[in-house]
């Protein structure tokens, strides 16, 4: 039916071999560009320029609606508007204080033809945004009689990328959602179905002279998530994931879509202190975020995913009164401001990682006196973490999240660690009929369900670290009581049951999964022979973990080990009690996507900066410059770095810490050893 409009059209229509350009618009800097026409039968494309050099060909936009109804062929422009923003807002917490939000906005009124067979006369906007840094684009179906609800079954937005860069990409429709290694090819071997963010390195040499972009979405509300399918050997389209009915989204107008970005910088870094995302999102709909904290915490965990103690119940269950203490104890020595106790639930006895119905979020097992321990931590100056692992059972967690919230609020907790431990597409979903639907988590519902905890949980001043989420789109501008996620492949896979994650990981992943925002990592492990009897499973170094602080952003921290494995390295654990989990502006120092990083973050609270570096599996010395400290003033420098003889994988644990004095114009000069990192505190002196 569709070739036969098609066909109708060409007929029809008084069509143009090439395409009519309809409007251009540049960044406030006017490096970026994007070029918006129409072409042959109506189709509206884009396509996006950076210092005049292409970086997508002409891309079709559009929706397919319900019966396979093309909105983005046959339209014609009813008019353009355009406006600019220069303004600053400043984040509750973050990464970045301010944040300057200065773009040139296009809003592209689109409407079909009315010689357009079938048609009916409906409209369509397109708006793009572009800032220095990157461009964003969305569509906007305006109420209108010829369109109410709606049903969207393909979206047609394309990206035709203009060369063949390298590419860091992991696979969309996996089972396992997010949690793969990253792979490094030409966009052209890269494979079908991709997750964003997707990052390409367009250098044409090996200077590294960029540019440097990552595909991605921002403001992923009500809608799928989109993934890239491949159309091309470097052209992809937008993928949403379909819902168990096979509609993509359910939309009525006024409805929009999510922002479709790409950020764009000359070097590595610049994607990483890019705010493209954020000023895509709506500002905050909580008023009061004075509850919301950023802060540091410890936990019965890695002795789960060791395997030494169990998350059910038995003579081996971790979440014990009696060893939560212990845990309290230690919080309370270091001053960390949580504690996080997995297992403490009924539910945990039959296969809850296929089904989570039988998880209860206010039922205690027995050997776990949930008031009393939550008592004997707000007594020690800390708090409890709740954990409400779900199974990925939205539905059962949704009949119980207003009491189990009501609860921790009750007992002083403040932040929530919410967990979907399901596969690919088998999230459930009950229907209108009682009915099980099986969901993908990045589809419609799921989407929508991770929303609903966010403001179920701000109702009770409860924030969220939500594990195995949807991915992030800056959401945490719109809901700031989303702290942290995690998303990718956390510090759990370097357990013995996990597979490692790699050297190269962290350097890859501050380039990748880290563009979407904060990650629960959980960094901190000293332990490096995990098991006592194998090889190291945690690939890098001891001073490599600590350089995680720095290079993994997330405003909620963990120091993951086993409190026993802190007590013989007391002299290392003090970079982990002194760095800060809220910052005021970040720096990129140098870096090369997937074998090293180096970083520099100011804290908020004082003068103070902090300095991470990380390499993968290759030993290097950085030669980084301190400019960015104040001018005329001294700093100390506490140096945590790799011994001479360290190396992840025969002698992790070997490092040195050292001080000196530095001042702003002075380098430093730090040797990492293979999987090794480096973590400095820089201590602003007197004026
Ligand atoms: C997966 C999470 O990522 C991990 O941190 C947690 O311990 C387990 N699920 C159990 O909830
Ligand atoms: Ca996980």
């Amino acid at each position: 039916m569709y070739r036969l409009a098609l066909t109708l059209l060409m007929t029809v229509l008084p069509l143009s071999a090439s395409a009519q350009p309809v409007a251009q618009v540049a960044s406030p800097d006017g490096r970026l560009q994007v070029e918006v026409a129409i072409h042959d039968e109506g189709v509206p494309t884009y396509q996006v320029a950076y210092d005049g050099q292409p970086l997508l060909e002409p891309s079709r936009l559009g929706v397919v609606l319900n019966g396979g109804d093309t909105l983005g062929v046959g339209m014609e422009v009813l008019s353009v508007d355009r406006t600019t923003r220069d303004r600053s807002w400043t984040q509750p917490w973050g990464a970045t204080e301010t944040i300057r939000d200065h773009h040139h906005e296009l809003r592209v009124h689109l409407q079909e033809s009315s010689r357009k067979p079938g048609g009916r006369e409906r409209r369509m906007d397109v708006v793009f945004r572009v800032f220095d840094d990157g461009v964003g684009f969305r569509y906007e179906w305006p109420e209108q009689p010829a369109l109410g609800s709606f049903r969207i079954e393909d979206e047609l937005t394309a990206m035709h990328v203009a060369a063949d860069p390298t590419t860091w990409w992991i696979r969309a429709y996996e089972w396992n959602r997010y949690e793969y290694r990253y792979e490094e090819t030409d966009l052209s071997d890269a494979g079908y179905a991709l997750h964003t963010p997707l990052t390409m390195d367009f250098s044409a040499g090996d200077a590294g002279e960029g540019p440097y972009v990552s595909i991605h979405e921002a403001a992923l509300l009500d809608y799928a998530a989109m993934s890239l399918r491949r159309i091309g050997p470097t052209a992809y389209e937008a993928d949403l994931a379909e819902w168990s009915t096979g509609t993509k989204v359910y939309g009525e107008t006024p409805f929009e879509s999510p922002w479709r970005t790409l950020l764009v910088g000359d070097t590595p870094g610049d994607l990483v202190t890019n705010h493209v995302t954020l000023n895509l999102n709506e500002p905050s709909r909580l008023e009061d975020t004075s509850w919301i904290e950023p802060g540091k915490y410890v936990g019965i965990w890695w002795a789960m995913h060791l395997g030494t103690r169990t998350w059910s119940s038995g003579p081996d269950h971790g979440a014990t009164t009696e060893h939560a203490k212990r845990y309290i104890d230690f919080a309370a020595e270091h001053d960390f401001d949580g504690v996080l106790v997995e297992g403490w639930n009924v539910g945990w006895d039959g296969s809850w990682a296929e089904d989570g119905s039988d998880f209860s979020f206010t039922e205690p097992y027995p050997d776990f006196d949930l008031q009393e321990v939550a008592r004997y931590a707000r007594d020690r100056g800390t708090r409890l973490i709740g954990h409400h692992e779900t199974g990925g059972n939205a539905p059962n967690y949704e009949a119980q999240m207003d009491a189990a919230y009501a609860l921790m609020h009750d007992l002083g907790v403040t932040v929530v660690k919410t967990g979907y431990v399901d596969h690919g597409m088998q999230f459930p979903r009950v229907t209108a009929e009682g009915d099980t639907a099986r969901e993908w988590n990045y589809g419609q519902y799921y989407v929508n369900h991770y929303r609903r905890t966010l403001e179920a949980a701000a109702e009770h001043e409860i924030a969220l670290n939500i594990h195995e989420p949807v991915k992030g789109t800056g959401l945490r501008r719109t809901y700031p009581n989303l702290l942290s996620r995690e998303g990718a492949r956390g510090q759990e896979f370097n357990a013995p049951w996990g597979g490692g994650n790699g050297p190269d990981h962290v350097p890859t992943l501050v380039f990748t999964r880290m563009l979407e925002g904060p990650m629960d990592f959980t960094p901190g492990i000293f332990s490096l022979d995990a098991t006592g009897e194998e090889a190291n499973s945690v690939p890098t170094t001891l001073a490599g973990q600590l350089a995680l602080y720095v290079v993994l952003y997330s405003p909620v921290q963990m120091a993951a080990d086993l409190p026993k494995n802190y007590a013989p390295h007391r002299d290392a654990l003090q970079f982990i009690k002194d760095v800060p989990v809220n910052w005021a502006e970040t720096r990129v120092l140098d870096s090369r996507i997937g074998d090293y990083v180096a970083m520099a973050r100011r804290d908020r609270e004082s003068d103070d900066w902090y300095l991470g570096a990380k390499t993968d599996a290759e030993a290097r010395t950085m030669d980084v410059s301190l400019d960015f400290l104040e001018d005329g003033r001294a700093y100390t420098a506490t140096l945590y770095r790799d011994g001479a003889e360290a190396d992840w994988e025969t002698n992790p644990v070997d490092y040195a810490i050292e001080t000196q004095t530095v001042e702003a114009g002075d380098r430093l000069r730090i040797d990492l050893a293979p999987g090794g990192g480096a973590a400095v505190r820089l201590q602003a002196g007197e004026h």
